[in-house]
């Protein structure tokens, strides 16, 4: 898919290699072994897939929709879960996978949505982060890459639903394609 006004920031190879990086290391800080991975609809399924297979140990995997308002770049700062767990997470250890933390208050609150349910223990691992742009404070165990404030769609993010299924994070409004 050829666009003119996309311009990669991280190509399908970088990502790759970084999400082998990090299951390997997540891995390692699990040597119980077993991890209940929950994914956030719908950007991070693309990571989450991936990042689940680069893990050696016991994983299972549960979706969790959460929506902060349409179509647009920014983030209004009401969040609301559209779809709710399978399973309890009474015991289990849970990695929250996100594709993105930008603003911090969707996983700010999902956060203490989700201690509610007595998790052994809680964290989360971010594909990207934005550090810039945050206004409420998370704490991200695992990041792919942090990114400058720029609007990226691809590789699971979307703007107003396209792009999602792009290989790369491409940067939007960049006619000085690299
Ligand atoms: P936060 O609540 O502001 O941290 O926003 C997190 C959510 O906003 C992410 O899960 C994305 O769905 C969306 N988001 C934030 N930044 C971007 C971006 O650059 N591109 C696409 N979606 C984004
Ligand atoms: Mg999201």
């Amino acid at each position: 898919m050829k666009d003119p006004t996309l311009r990669v920031l991280i190509p399908a190879d970088k990502l790759q290699a970084r999400i082998k990086e990090l299951g390997q290391q997540i891995s390692r800080d699990y040597p119980q072994g077993r991890l209940h991975m929950i994914g956030i609809l719908k950007g991070a399924v693309f990571f989450m897939t991936d990042l689940a297979r680069a893990m050696n140990i016991d994983v299972s995997i549960d979706f969790m929709g959460i929506s902060t308002y349409g179509k647009g770049k920014t983030t209004s700062g009401e969040v609301r879960v559209t779809k709710d767990l399978d399973a309890s997470l009474e015991g289990d250890d849970v990695l929250v996978v996100e594709d993105i933390v930008d603003s911090g208050i969707t996983l700010n609150y999902l956060l203490h949505v989700l201690e509610q349910r007595r998790p052994r223990s809680i964290r989360i691992v971010a594909l990207l982060d934005k550090p810039e742009r945050r206004l409420r404070p998370v704490h991200v165990t695992y990041v792919g890459f942090q990114i400058p404030d720029e609007f990226v769609v691809g590789y699971g993010l979307d703007y107003g639903e396209r792009y999602r299924n792009l290989d790369d994070i491409c940067v939007m409004g960049g006619e000085a394609a690299g």
